[in-house]
């Protein structure tokens, strides 16, 4: 048996993917991030590369190995993986996926020192501010590349997610209802409904690289070209 090779369909085409947490530091020692595992833009990124992509991997910090072949940029906050995003693409390429839990919030003025604990209060008040939306920002500067977002919701995932395409100017988004703990964060399966403006799709619960290979078949079939 002998399984028939992977189509290289994506030969020329440079994909720059973002993946995992973003991590904003409260102060040298502390920070405030969130439970994904990159594991949905990890395996994003192989699925590209067995097509022939040359991809970028913009990562948050993860657990898991460098996908052979990437070229991955580790980063830590919102705004050092927005800086990265935009290097990236400044140069050319194709596709921008944007799969990482960027957080929406950092500290207003990280602190220098180690926050010490008063002894005269059990209460204590942190400043927080919008990180950039590192997506939309893209969006606004490279209109001509096709934008892949995800929308993690709670409730009201669909209705959610499309507003979230339009607001953001995406053309795909691939919505997850993270309140399912069978799938999204850190699990090995996802089920999502991929939306456009014209069109939604629900493929079956898989794992995370069968969706991968089902993802990036769905994103190549919809790549805007060169205006
Ligand atoms: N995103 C981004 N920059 C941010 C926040 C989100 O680029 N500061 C991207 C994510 O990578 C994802 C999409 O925007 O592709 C949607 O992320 P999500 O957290 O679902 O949306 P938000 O706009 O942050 O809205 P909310 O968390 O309030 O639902
Ligand atoms: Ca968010």
């Amino acid at each position: 048996f002998q399984s028939s090779p992977i189509k290289q369909d994506l030969t020329g085409q440079h994909w720059v993917i973002t993946a995992g947490p973003t991590m904003e530091a409260i102060d040298p020692v502390r920070y405030i991030s969130n439970h994904s595992s990159g594991k949905m833009g990890y395996a994003l990124a192989k699925a590209a590369i067995a097509r022939g992509a040359k991809v970028t991997l913009i990562s948050g910090p993860v657990q898991i190995p460098s996908p052979i072949g990437a070229n991955v940029i580790a980063v830590k906050s919102a705004d050092e993986m927005l800086t990265a995003c935009e290097q990236s693409m400044s140069t050319q390429a194709d596709v921008f996926i944007g799969a990482a839990a960027v957080a929406d919030f950092k500290m207003k003025a990280a602190s220098d020192q180690k926050m010490k604990k008063q002894s005269d209060t059990n209460e204590v008040t942190l400043t927080l501010v919008k990180n950039p939306d590192i997506i939309a920002t893209l969006a606004q500067q490279y209109c001509a590349k096709t934008m892949v977002g995800f929308a993690a919701e709670t409730q009201n995932v669909i209705e959610y997610a499309k507003s979230k395409l339009e607001r953001k100017g995406l053309d795909i988004i691939v919505a997850n209802d993270v309140s399912r703990t069978d799938i999204g964060f850190n699990q090995d399966e996802n089920q999502v409904t991929v939306i456009t403006k014209d069109n939604t799709w629900s493929p079956d619960k898989a794992a995370k690289s069968e969706l991968a290979n089902q993802l990036v078949e769905f994103i190549q079939q919809h790549i805007k070209s060169a205006p």
